[in-house]
């Protein structure tokens, strides 16, 4: 997989959910993705970083564009050292929520994106990373 550009943004405050949305919106325009691959993936994205906020006490999202010999694609990566989550299978489940949430996002995340993975422990944070492929 070859890394053609990397961005870091800090998500500390939920204003900063807004420059996220652009930041990802503007790699799917740069990718030629169509409006509805644009809004999927600003959607996930949004999603993760309202989590990485509310749920994580803040971090951080990695957005590369990379290419895997055959296509090129856009990657995700939330990651916060947050409280973690105890059970992730229980996470994922549509509806779940410990903050009075819909608890879609995940789920939600999940559906929107071509991959996705989550990594967490209790204690030492959570790193979700999703892909979608143009
Ligand atoms: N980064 C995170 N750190 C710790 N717990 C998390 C994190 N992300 C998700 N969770 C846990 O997973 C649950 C489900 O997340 P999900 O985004 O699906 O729903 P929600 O955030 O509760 O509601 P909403 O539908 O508004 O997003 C959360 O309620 C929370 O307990
Ligand atoms: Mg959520």
């Amino acid at each position: 997989m070859v890394l053609l550009s990397a961005d870091t943004l800090a998500l500390e405050r939920s204003e900063q959910i807004v420059s996220v949305r652009q930041a990802v919106r503007e790699r799917a325009i740069e990718l030629g993705f169509s409006l509805v691959d644009q809004t999927k993936i600003v959607t996930a994205a949004s999603e993760l970083a309202r989590n990485t906020i509310q749920h994580g006490g803040g971090g951080a999202v990695l957005i590369e564009t990379v290419n895997d010999g055959a296509r090129r694609g856009l990657k995700l990566t939330f990651e916060d050292h947050g409280p973690g989550i105890p059970d992730i299978a229980l996470a994922m489940k549509d509806g779940y929520t410990t903050a009075g949430g819909l608890g879609l996002g995940l789920s939600g995340a999940k559906r929107l994106s071509n991959e996705f993975a989550i990594e967490s422990a209790p204690g030492r944070g959570t790193r979700v990373v999703i892909m979608r492929w143009k």
